[in-house]
């Protein structure tokens, strides 16, 4: 068995991520919502770009939903393919953050190890993780798509939070809370953060 990977060599390009950052006034960073489904990641990493848009910063917006149709539509729900999703979106978001861009993923990223391996291909302090706290008893009432319900009629397995696990951040840099604060506030609190 030949080892392909043995002739590939890392190529350094001359200008350098600093550089990129020069151009546009800021460096990259990654903003990483984790969160259960239905906890309004989406919404509130949608509202962070937009107000980060207005300010005149240069973002990219990398959520569940969308990248599931194509980056990864070969992937689905059991615990091996959830960490190949994390592991695809991590090194997208390092390849965002090294051209200069502030990258908002959106992804439920249930699993610590793998939110820990994307936190590692990041700098200290690019990488912000934020645990949107929405308790699974409100993300259950809101069910915007239903699919807590078929989950719990036994329709869809592996469902976060019914009989798919969901592993609390314990070093998140940012816990919001949707149940407490207005959307407005809380992308007020997460652009000081920032
Ligand atoms: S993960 O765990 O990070 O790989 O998941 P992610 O890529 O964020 O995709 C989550 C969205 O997929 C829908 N969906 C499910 N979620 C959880 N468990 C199961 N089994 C499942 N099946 C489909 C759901 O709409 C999630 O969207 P959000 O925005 O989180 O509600």
């Amino acid at each position: 068995d030949h080892d392909s990977k043995a002739e590939v060599v890392w190529n350094r390009s001359s200008v350098t991520p600093a550089m990129r950052a020069q151009i546009k006034g800021h460096t990259g960073k990654c903003i990483w919502f984790t969160g259960l489904s239905g906890s309004g990641k989406s919404s509130l990493a949608n509202a962070l770009e937009v107000e980060l848009n207005r300010r005149g910063y240069h973002t990219m917006l990398l959520d569940g939903d969308n990248i599931r149709h194509g980056l990864c539509k070969d992937l689905g729900m059991s615990e091996a393919d959830r960490t190949e999703n994390i592991r695809r979106v991590g090194e997208i978001a390092k390849l965002f953050a090294d051209a200069g861009i502030i990258v908002i993923t959106a992804f439920i990223s249930p699993f610590r190890a793998d939110r820990d391996n994307a936190r590692k291909l990041f700098k200290e302090g690019d990488f912000i993780e934020v645990h949107v706290d929405t308790p699974l008893d409100i993300c259950e009432q809101r069910d915007p798509k239903g699919l807590y319900q078929k989950a719990r009629e036994g329709k869809i397995k592996d469902f976060t939070g019914i009989n798919s696990p969901y592993e609390v951040p314990r070093n998140a840099e940012v816990k919001v809370s949707t149940a407490e604060l207005s959307l407005s506030e809380l992308v007020t609190h997460l652009v000081k953060y920032i």
